[in-house]
């Protein structure tokens, strides 16, 4: 039997996991929670999918020994390459971002013209075009990847002139071919969402799949009768942090995005998981 009172394991490559943790931590504010960033092996975006379905396997293993109540894969690399595989490794209930964005940005698009931004391997997989599409066959989806875009976060480059560049090198031909949504298919990139919005201009909708995954745990743990139906007190172990590492750089920088006092990141080796 699984406890209602046991925490929701999250993870990503870094910090991007942290958008969707906030969305989370808003919406099913009663929920433990127990955080993995795999700073140590960041970025996801450029390896294989072999190299990410090994590292998303030694991540669950770990949150298994936290003693999860369902896991969230913050992560479109993770989602795109491993969920499919993991998911069967074990009775957990695990969810991804990308099924969860596909979902709004099909719903939400006018002209069925809708650009996903993601990281290399995000992008190779098709995987939103494949979600869209089975959502609305008469999407255009168009994939482009932002490989500079997750090194430029994770250095907190968040509001700065070479951001700015980048972006409108990067966004330029979704621009030229009339977008009217652009999913930011890396948990990263909500970050540098005030940038990327400013060069996409406002006709163009952005979507973030962090709040839909959120709405989307919520259902899952209805469903499954794993809502905590005590509030967890705010103190120590309602929400944990671990890295692989760099752990103060990490606590500083969750620290600028999630408005909650993070007293400790701890580092763990995952090679041993
Ligand atoms: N934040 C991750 C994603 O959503 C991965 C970024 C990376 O490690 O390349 O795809």
């Amino acid at each position: 039997m699984i406890n209602q009172n046991a925490p929701i394991g999250v993870f990503d490559s870094g910090v991007g996991g942290l958008t969707v943790v906030k969305e989370i931590m808003h919406q099913i504010p009663n929920e433990r929670i127990v955080y993995f960033g795999d700073t140590a092996r960041v970025p996801y975006g450029s390896k294989s999918k072999e190299t990410v379905t090994k590292f998303s396997r030694q991540i669950v293993r770990f949150l298994q020994m936290q003693n999860v109540k369902a896991i969230v894969v913050a992560c479109n690399t993770a989602s795109a390459y491993a969920l499919d595989e993991i998911e069967k490794e074990t009775d957990i209930p695990m969810i991804g971002v990308v099924k969860p964005g596909a979902k709004v940005a099909s719903e939400v698009t006018g002209n069925g013209k809708i650009g996903i931004i993601g990281t290399e391997g995000t992008i190779a997989s098709g995987i939103y075009s494949k979600y869209i599409k089975e959502l609305n066959d008469k999407a255009e989806v168009i994939g482009r990847s932002c490989p500079l875009f997750v090194p430029l976060v994770e250095e907190g480059l968040l509001q700065d002139p070479v951001t700015d560049e980048i972006a409108k090198r990067y966004l330029a031909e979704l621009i030229d071919i009339d977008i009217d949504t652009l999913v930011l298919g890396c948990t990263h990139y909500p970050l540098i969402r005030e940038t990327v919005g400013r060069v996409m201009g406002d006709k163009v909708t952005l979507v973030n799949p962090a709040y839909e995954t959120a709405r989307e745990l919520k259902e899952l743990l209805e469903e499954k009768n794993l809502l905590n139906e005590e509030p967890a007190k705010l103190g120590d172990d309602k929400y944990r942090f671990f890295v692989s590492d760099a752990s103060e750089k990490f606590k500083r920088f969750a620290n600028s995005i999630i408005k909650y006092g993070i007293l400790s990141a701890k580092t763990i080796n995952i090679e041993e998981y």
